[in-house]
């Protein structure tokens, strides 16, 4: 009996070793993303706001985006005036990359986590690295 809870227990040992990488991994994959807003123009922003409140952003800057790409390329509408009254450039490199600098470790940062790939960067030029 007594050298039976000894092969139990090595034999437990040796599943939570075997098993270590997985469920190592595991937990690392569940970390949440974590989205970086440590750039030199967002430092400069006196009201740390986007285009339009952080929730919305989140949920629909694909849509808004879309939208943006339409205004400007099919009517020639090339300012957007957010729900704050505040004017905006219609450009993906001018207006959201040049406060959103930090690609990688912004937008990469959900898209990689939930294995979204947008094909923007095909065409538009991603912005040079800046970060704090
Ligand atoms: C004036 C600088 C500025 C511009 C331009 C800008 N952003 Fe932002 N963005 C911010 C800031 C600051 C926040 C954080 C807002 C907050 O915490 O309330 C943010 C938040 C976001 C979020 C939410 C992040 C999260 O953690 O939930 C997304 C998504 C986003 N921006 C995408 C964009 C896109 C796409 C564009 C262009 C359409 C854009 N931004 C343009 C400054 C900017
Ligand atoms: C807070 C997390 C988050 C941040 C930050 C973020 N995105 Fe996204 N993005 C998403 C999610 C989630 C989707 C997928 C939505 C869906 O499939 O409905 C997405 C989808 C997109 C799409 C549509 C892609 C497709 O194939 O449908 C575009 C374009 C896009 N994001 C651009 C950007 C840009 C540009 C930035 C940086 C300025 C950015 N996103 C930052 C979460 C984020
Ligand atoms: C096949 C090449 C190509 C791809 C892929 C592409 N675009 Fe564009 N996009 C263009 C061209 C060309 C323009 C016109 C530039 C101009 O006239 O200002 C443009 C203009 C835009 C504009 C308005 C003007 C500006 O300077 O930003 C937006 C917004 C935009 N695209 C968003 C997107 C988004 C978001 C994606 C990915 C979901 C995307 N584009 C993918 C080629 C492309």
């Amino acid at each position: 009996m007594q050298d039976g809870g000894k092969i139990l227990l090595g034999l437990l040992v040796f599943l939570a070793l075997a098993f270590f990488p997985f469920y190592y991994n595991v937990g690392k994959a569940k970390a949440r993303p974590e989205p970086s807003l440590k750039t030199p123009e967002i430092q400069k922003l006196k009201v740390k706001e986007c285009v339009e409140p952080k929730a919305f952003m989140r949920a629909n800057h694909m849509q808004m985006l879309d939208e943006w790409r339409d205004q400007a390329l099919r009517r020639g509408q090339r300012v957007y005036v957010s729900s704050r009254g505040v004017r905006f450039d219609i450009s993906l490199q001018n207006t959201c990359m040049r406060c959103h600098s930090n690609k990688k470790k912004f937008c990469d940062e959900c898209h990689n986590y939930l294995a979204v790939r947008p094909y923007c960067w095909d065409c538009h030029v991603a912005p040079k690295e800046k970060e704090l």
